[in-house]
């Protein structure tokens, strides 16, 4: 009830009575005063006046809890149900254990700390406390587990839409799904799945973004960047968390319709920091070299070698980096 609250007295210009918070809700002056309560303690400025009701004088910048994530998410079923805890060991991990307890699709897990966060290729995730997001989605889409790959890219591309409601500056992709300002990765994604041959049980999607945090550690600080650092301000992580679910529900959307990338492909590839460019494909049985075209159907990404030769390389097996660095 506490997001209602705050969505109704965030989207409302004065006050707002008591009454009517009664009549919105479905529940009585008790339980609105008792939330409003505990809203206060959680450092929200509620004014109380009388004949008048209530109205939001002040809240800390970027409070992160599930009715601060939840009375920023528009009327979508991606994100319908909130998890939220101040510490867990991976979001993903809790997101998965959710998943075999028969949790619902579009169910989001999100976490202010996380102990043991993961990335890809068995890498840690730096998940200190109180600065950053850490968030998975749970999905079950009727899809082949083949397809699911892309949805990977699907994320990246929404976290890209987000990101630039809050920065003035270009926010491109690393292919397959890092995303990157000035040069520097700004948010990571993972996807895991449980899935049979042809059937999906589940998909949780991960994903790290670096927001208000502005030091980092040692292995990562030539290549890692934040919100705050490109935006020079800090920015609310429920409100930037909300935008990446709208994001994600409209291209989702777009993806379900034909399983594949078809209607995503031409933004996506706008997006692409690395297109046009000289990159090294690492990992594959002979690393190579050759000009990033872009992204096919299937979000596998096209290189064109000095020979001619078009390779269709699949993220799963390698890793591309620029000729010259990170990106
Ligand atoms: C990468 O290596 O680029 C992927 C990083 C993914 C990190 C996120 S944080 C939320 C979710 N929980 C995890 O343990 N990992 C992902």
């Amino acid at each position: 009830m506490k997001a209602e609250i705050l969505k109704i007295l965030r989207d409302s210009n004065g006050h707002v009575s008591g009454q009517e918070l009664c009549r919105k809700l479905g529940v009585s002056r008790t339980a609105v005063w008792k939330n409003i309560q505990q809203l206060k303690e959680e450092g929200y400025q509620i004014e109380a006046i009388q004949n008048k009701g209530y109205r939001i004088v002040d809240a800390p910048m970027d409070i992160l809890n599930a009715s601060e994530i939840k009375s920023r998410i528009r009327d979508e079923e991606i994100g319908s149900r909130i998890y939220f805890k101040e510490e867990t060991d991976s979001t993903n991990t809790w997101a998965k254990r959710l998943a075999e307890e028969g949790e619902v699709s579009g169910t989001l897990v999100c976490a202010d700390m996380q102990t043991s966060g993961k990335g890809r290729r068995g890498r840690s995730w730096s998940s200190p406390k109180g600065s950053s997001l850490y968030f998975s989605l749970l999905l079950r889409p009727d899809i082949l587990p083949s397809r699911a790959s892309a949805l990977t890219l699907v994320m990246g591309m929404s976290v890209v839409q987000a990101l630039e409601n809050f920065l003035n500056k270009p926010v491109q992709i690393k292919w397959p799904n890092d995303v990157v300002v000035s040069g520097k990765k700004i948010c990571g994604i993972l996807t895991e799945m449980n899935a049979q041959i042809d059937y999906i049980e589940y998909l949780v999607i991960g994903v790290g973004i670096n927001v208000n945090l502005t030091e980092f550690p040692r292995e990562i600080a030539d290549t890692a960047t934040s919100v705050a650092l490109e935006a020079g301000t800090v920015v609310s992580r429920a409100e930037l968390a909300a935008e990446v679910i709208h994001c994600f529900t409209k291209n989702y959307g777009i993806f379900l319709k034909t399983s594949d990338m078809t209607g995503l492909k031409e933004t996506y590839n706008s997006m692409l920091v690395n297109r046009d460019h000289e990159v090294r494909v690492l990992g594959a049985e002979n690393g190579f070299t050759g000009v990033a075209m872009g992204i096919n159907e299937k979000g596998e990404l096209l290189v064109k070698k000095a020979d001619g030769e078009i390779v269709e390389v699949f993220a799963g097996e390698v890793s591309v980096r620029g000729v010259y660095g990170y990106v």
